[in-house]
């Protein structure tokens, strides 16, 4: 294709987007913000190629209103923001940018474990209200981390590297996964695997890194919020819906649970005023990928798979090799 015209529905880091520019007609978002559903139902219109965030619903609808788009570059692993099936049915190929993100969005499950378990924002709080009036063997008690059992709910890219970073606290590592790995996969990252059930109930700290599908939307509910330990922590840097988020407030306001670390809502951007109120909730507005460095390496990559799209190359992470076919 000569030159294809590219929609981008935020501003990115100017370099990826300068080589989209260097060789198409681009247009991006020029709001400091997310599209409305109108405004991308505008964009949409007449272009070759989409380059969308995982907050742009990308549904049939959508599709409908551009019988012409080629491609669409997801700026995100995660693509539950996109109707894949329909966009194979029409020919698009979608693509999405993972590997680059992994150990970032680790670091970042870390970071909210270690929070939550030694009450890291609370005692901020506690500290900027004036409200230290020296040490004291009972102030803020937390758990340990060291030593104890880490439970990790989807062992793929993200959750290996979870895995791999506990082996600094001595933890022992339990995993459940769709595809339970080989005897030789699991000695070599130091995991047992357990039915979700188990991990649960022997956990001290539980840790999701599934994908949102129609399979793991409510994983933890009720039920299995009930089965996790009272001395135990909740980490979700995978997709809100991956939780009930009424059942975990639950949880946390009766201390069925110690306490949570999220990055991720049932209903974002909007978070459950309940969460907001509970001290045994540290809350964080969806940065798990957010360093710089990660960022650019992630539009680098989503503008190269969009390009290759349009160029008619080989995409690297094409999601639906199907749509190829058609
Ligand atoms: P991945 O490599 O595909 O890993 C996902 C793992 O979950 C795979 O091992 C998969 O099993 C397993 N799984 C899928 N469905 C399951 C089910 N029903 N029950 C149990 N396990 C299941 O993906 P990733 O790159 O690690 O990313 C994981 C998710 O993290 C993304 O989809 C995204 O939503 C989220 N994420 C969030 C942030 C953030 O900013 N908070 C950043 C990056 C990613 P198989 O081995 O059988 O495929
Ligand atoms: C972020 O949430 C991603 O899926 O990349
Ligand atoms: C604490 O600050 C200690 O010295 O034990």
């Amino acid at each position: 294709m000569s030159q294809a015209k590219v929609y981008v529905t935020r501003k990115l880091p100017a370099s990826a987007l300068d080589r989209i520019a260097a060789k198409h007609r681009l247009e991006v978002n020029p709001h400091d913000r997310v599209l409305t559903r109108a405004e991308l139902e505008e964009a949409i219109q007449g272009i070759d190629g989409l380059l969308c965030l995982l907050t742009d619903t990308v549904d049939e609808k959508l599709l409908e209103l551009n019988p012409d788009l080629k491609v669409i570059a997801n700026y995100a692993v995660g693509y539950n923001n996109i109707d894949v099936p329909a966009c194979t049915r029409r020919g698009i190929p979608v693509t999405n940018t993972p590997g680059v993100l992994d150990e970032t969005t680790a670091d970042f499950a870390w970071a909210l474990l270690m929070a939550a378990a030694r009450r890291v924002v609370e005692a901020d709080r506690f500290t900027r209200a004036g409200k230290f009036q020296g040490w004291g063997p009972m102030l803020m008690l937390g758990e340990d981390i060291h030593g104890r059992t880490l439970g990790i709910v989807g062992l793929g890219r993200i959750g290996q590297e979870v895995a791999r970073r506990a082996g600094g606290f001595d933890m022992k590592v339990l995993y459940h996964s769709r595809t339970r790995k080989t005897k030789e996969e699991e000695e070599r990252l130091g995991v047992e695997y357990r039915s979700l059930p188990e991990l649960l109930q022997e956990s001290d700290f539980v840790s999701l890194h599934v994908p949102l599908t129609e399979k793991t939307r409510y994983l933890i509910s009720r039920q299995e919020l009930k089965l996790m330990k009272e001395n135990a922590y909740l980490i979700n840097t995978s997709r809100g819906p991956v939780v009930e988020e009424e059942a975990l407030i639950e949880a946390l306001r009766s201390r069925e649970i110690a306490g949570a670390g999220l990055d991720v809502y049932e209903k974002e951007p909007e978070v459950s005023p309940g969460l907001k109120e509970l001290d045994n909730v540290v809350l964080a507005p969806h940065i798990a990928s957010a360093s710089r460095a990660t960022r650019t390496r992630m539009a680098e990559m989503a503008v190269e798979n969009l390009l290759a799209g349009l160029e008619g190359r080989e995409m690297e992470n094409l999601i639906n090799p199907e749509a190829l076919k058609k």
